[in-house]
């Protein structure tokens, strides 16, 4: 496949993506055998991320949705994270698995991750596609890490650059010219 044209360097190719979404699908189905989890999808980003492991689950989880912002259109976190749509259903009582597509400062999940146990569930993970660990500000568990990626900032595969680049099937570097436009 052609590359796009304001894509500078590839990170993760659709492949490779793929076959590790697999096997976190595949452990996640495995850990959570007979239960029915609920998958809390961090909006945006992890929306394409969140259905790639639902299709490859074996067991048949519940969804839901939670909009939090922190980016507002820049590549670097303002530090504070709003709760801009809530859940639609209660969690009390349920296995409940965040999914994200990063983990950068980890802001963004030690606020969600204190939010949510504050409604009591039965139990609380935390799975994330990209890890970009040297960016780490708060300690946050991880229980489910795709892949460790080096310190840049990367689009596609549900993360984007101001709104743009949302879906370009792998994870690639931005151009340095795109920010000047
Ligand atoms: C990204 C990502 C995480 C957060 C991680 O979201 O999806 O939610 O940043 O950064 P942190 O660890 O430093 O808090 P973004 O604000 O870009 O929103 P989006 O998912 O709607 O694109």
């Amino acid at each position: 496949m052609e590359l796009h044209p304001d894509i500078k360097e590839v990170i993760l190719s659709e492949e490779k993506i793929r076959k590790r979404v697999r096997e976190l699908a595949e452990q996640i189905s495995e850990d959570y055998k007979g239960k029915t989890p609920v998958l809390v999808s961090v909006l945006k980003g992890s929306v394409i991320f969140l259905s790639d492991l639902l299709r490859f689950m074996k067991i048949n989880p519940k969804i839901d949705f939670i909009g939090v912002s922190s980016y507002q259109g820049k590549t670097q976190t303002t530090g504070e994270v709003r709760l801009v749509m809530d859940l639609k259903d209660p969690i009390y009582g349920e296995d409940v698995i965040i999914v994200e597509d990063i983990v950068d400062t980890g802001l963004t999940l030690e606020y969600l991750r204190e939010n949510l146990l504050t409604r009591k569930p039965s139990s609380l993970r935390i799975c994330v596609l990209l890890d970009k660990i040297e960016a780490r500000k708060v300690d946050v568990p991880i229980d489910y890490r795709g892949f460790v990626i080096p310190n840049k900032f990367v689009v596609g595969y549900g993360l984007d650059y101001d709104e743009r680049y949302r879906n370009i099937p792998y994870i690639g570097v931005l151009k340095e010219e795109v920010y000047k436009r």
